[in-house]
């Protein structure tokens, strides 16, 4: 705070204060005039006015909350707090530190943090799993210091994320982690991906067993660890609108139910232009066969569900504009215990695959 926001502060508070106090003494020791009836011949309306002493109770409060005030001013930074910091202090990392709101936030979330890695650790009863925690910290606490994430490091993180995943398998069986990464859901995930975690337009299902990118254990961690980008470029411009209705036409024909029954019958000349286009183009992402890639975040194209949506006019939107699903990351955000129960709530609502083979 400023100087002079911290002497307008003190002038203020001392001011009133002095103000209040002369008030309250000075009407303590004022005697009016009295007349011979005991009133102090003021009479309003038919009421007369006595000089009775005021209520002892009233008084006590009064001198109570002023003297609470002066305990006030010691306690914290009141006056001149710019340089009286106030002798109250609070806890951050095993430090006293002076009061301040802002401390006494950091303190309270540190406090709550023990108890959450507290009753994370006695649901896991695994030392083990703290030690991995203990160096997966210490590893993003590394990366965080570079301004380009180190690859190396990157590696290391993963690696260590590959080795909890058989502990998100385990928690996903546990009613008690499944709940309170439920509750954790709802206040991080719901916005995007629905409460009951359907997903939406662009956002996806995490109950279904179809996977961007992938639905092992481990896939899901590092997905809410780092977040992803789905990265599919603009077609416009090398294929052109007639190459994005033959290729449009093409994705269609290879699920199911042509995307969806409105589409109707579909145009065969349209279709067999879509293959040489998708053969020459698409491939590279989606596989040979469109059934997506996982590494890439590739959506498998011969199953009937859709992230965009799988009428024609979707389907072409996609294609001629290109797609760009964000998903952030929560590495700093919310702290690994948090993500290894997130990742058990997810892998917990069906359509997990098995841990991959170690
Ligand atoms: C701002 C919106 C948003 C929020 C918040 C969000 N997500 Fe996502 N999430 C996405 C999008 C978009 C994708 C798809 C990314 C893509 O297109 O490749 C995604 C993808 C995923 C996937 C991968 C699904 C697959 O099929 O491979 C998982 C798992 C996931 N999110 C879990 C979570 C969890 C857990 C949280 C809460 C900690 C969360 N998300 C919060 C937008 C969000
Ligand atoms: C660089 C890799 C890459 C290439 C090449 C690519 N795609 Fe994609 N495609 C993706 C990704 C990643 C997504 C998901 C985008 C997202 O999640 O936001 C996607 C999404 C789609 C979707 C939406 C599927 C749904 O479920 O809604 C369609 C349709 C599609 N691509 C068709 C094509 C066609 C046709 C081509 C060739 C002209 C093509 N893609 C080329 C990576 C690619």
């Amino acid at each position: 705070m400023s100087l002079f926001w911290s002497l307008w502060v003190t002038v203020l508070t001392i001011a009133c204060w002095l103000w209040i106090l002369y008030w309250l003494v000075g009407t303590l020791g004022y005697r009016p005039k009295m007349e011979d009836d005991g009133t102090t011949g003021h009479e309003y309306d038919g009421i007369q006015e006595y000089d009775k002493p005021l209520p002892k109770w009233w008084l006590i409060v009064f001198f109570g909350t002023m003297a609470w005030s002066v305990l006030y001013f010691l306690l914290y930074p009141s006056l001149l707090p710019h340089a009286w910091k106030g002798i109250t202090t609070v806890e951050i990392n095993g430090r006293q530190e002076p009061w301040t709101s802002e401390n006494e936030l950091l303190s309270d979330l540190e406090k709550n943090n023990k108890t959450f890695i507290g009753t994370f650790d006695k649901i896991v009863q695994d030392p083990a799993v703290t030690a991995k925690l203990a160096n997966l910290d210490k590893l993003q606490a590394e990366q965080r210091k570079n301004a380009e994430p180190n690859a190396d490091l990157k590696a290391q993180i993963d690696k260590e994320l590959v080795a909890l995943a058989p502990t998100v398998e385990k928690l996903s069986k546990d009613p008690q982690a499944v709940k309170i990464g439920q509750r954790l859901f709802l206040q991080n995930c719901a916005l995007c991906h629905g409460s009951q975690a359907r997903g939406a337009v662009g956002y996806p299902n995490l109950t279904d067993n179809d996977w961007l990118h992938g639905g092992t254990p481990e896939r899901i961690l590092q997905t809410i660890e780092h977040g992803r980008v789905g990265a599919m470029a603009s077609w416009k411009n090398q294929i052109g609108e007639d190459g994005v209705r033959a290729a449009a036409e093409y994705v269609l024909s290879l699920s199911p139910e042509h995307g969806s029954k409105a589409n109707g019958e579909l145009d065969n000349t349209l279709v067999t232009q879509g293959k040489a286009i998708f053969d020459a183009n698409c491939t590279v992402c989606h596989g040979k066969k469109g059934k997506g890639n996982p590494d890439l975040g590739a959506p498998n194209l011969t199953d009937n569900t859709w992230l965009f949506g799988g009428d024609r006019e979707t389907v072409r939107t996609t294609i001629r504009d290109g797609r760009a699903g964000v998903m952030p990351h929560w590495d700093n955000k919310l702290g690994n215990q948090r993500i290894m129960l997130l990742a058990s709530y997810v892998y917990s609502l069906g359509g997990g695959q098995p841990v991959a083979a170690k």
